[in-house]
This record gives C-alpha cells, sequence and structure tokens, in this order.
C-alpha cells in the first residue's frame, strides 16, 4: 500500500444532524463497515457531528446503538461533537441528514468551500426520501427506519467515492 494514501485519505466525509447521537453515529458506523466491505477502509476518512452541542461528549443513545448492534454495527467507540469551522477544510463530503441540518450547514458553510454539501439521501434515491427523520421523540421502530435509509445510502456513497478514492 501506498505510504501517503496511508496518512492522507483521497476522500473524507463527515455525517452531519442535530445531536450527533442518533442519525449521524449510525451513518458514521454502516458507513465504516460499508467501506471496509468494499476493500476502501483507510482511503476514505469518516466522522460525525452534531449541529447542536448538548450531547457533545456523549455515546450515542441507547437505541440507536442497539438497533444498530441487532444488524451487525458496533457505535459504542463513538462520542458526540458539534460542526466547527475546521470541518469545511477537512472534509471534502458534509453529508446532513434532513433539511435544517442543509440550512444550518448551508450558513455555516465559509464562501471558498469547494467540496459537496448535501443531503445524505442523495446516495439512495430508489427509496424515494429526501430526508432521514429524526427518531429522537419517537418509538423503537423509528431506529429501524433510520438504518433502512442509511444502509441503502451508505451503498451508493460507497459506488460513487469507489472511482474518486482508488484513482492513481
Ligand atoms: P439526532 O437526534 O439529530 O439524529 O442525533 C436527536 C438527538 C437529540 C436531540 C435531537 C435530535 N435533542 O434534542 O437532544
Amino acid at each position: 500500500m501506498n505510504a501517503d494514501r496511508t496518512a492522507e485519505p483521497a476522500a473524507a466525509v463527515l455525517f452531519v444532524c442535530l445531536g450527533n447521537i442518533c442519525r449521524s453515529p449510525t451513518a458514521e458506523g454502516v458507513f465504516r463497515v460499508a467501506l471496509e466491505r468494499a476493500g476502501l477502509a483507510g482511503r476514505v476518512r469518516t466522522d460525525s457531528a452534531g449541529l447542536g452541542d448538548w450531547h457533545v461528549g456523549a455515546p450515542p443513545d441507547r437505541r440507536a446503538i442497539q438497533a444498530a448492534r441487532r444488524r451487525g454495527y458496533d457505535l459504542t467507540a463513538l462520542r458526540g461533537r458539534q460542526v466547527e469551522p475546521a470541518d469545511f477544510t477537512r472534509f471534502g463530503w458534509i453529508l446532513g441528514m434532513d433539511d435544517a441540518n442543509l440550512r444550518a450547514l448551508t450558513a455555516l458553510k465559509p464562501p471558498d468551500f469547494e467540496g459537496h454539501l448535501g443531503l445524505l439521501l442523495e446516495f439512495a434515491p430508489q427509496m424515494q426520501m429526501r430526508e432521514v427523520p429524526d427518531p429522537y421523540f419517537g418509538g423503537p421502530e423509528g431506529f429501524d427506519r433510520v438504518l433502512d435509509l442509511i444502509e441503502a445510502s451508505a451503498a451508493g456513497l460507497v459506488a460513487r467515492l469507489q472511482p474518486i478514492v482508488t484513482r492513481d
């Protein structure tokens, strides 16, 4: 493996939601596994962050951890953090879960950001959904729905990034 590539991943993706304890850590955990399965681990930097600061330093919501574990994903090591200005230089792909996230990110975006700022579900058009609904105030089925949407999007995002990060 090329040592330079190991030091600096060819692409960097930041998943963003409101609290960084339900949707975006789930996206981070699912996407990491999708990258590993595609043989692209180490080529894509992956992280998640929240627009609010209520859960900084906290692990994901217990319901998100449990729903993810049932599908084989381990979210327990993740800790919440807030979106910061440096994210727009460290990440070329910044993906919000819903329109409120996207509006807030657009307001924070520096004028010289040249990356892709959009919604995660752009990468799963077959799901015919624009937003990943916030499951925080709902029942456990909401967390399974989040996983369905995120697994589909992660597959689409890996397919989109694969030619970019394997280019010589
Ligand atoms: P998330 O869900 O944005 O998917 O992490 C939420 C978690 C916490 C809150 C809102 C949404 N909250 O208001 O604390």
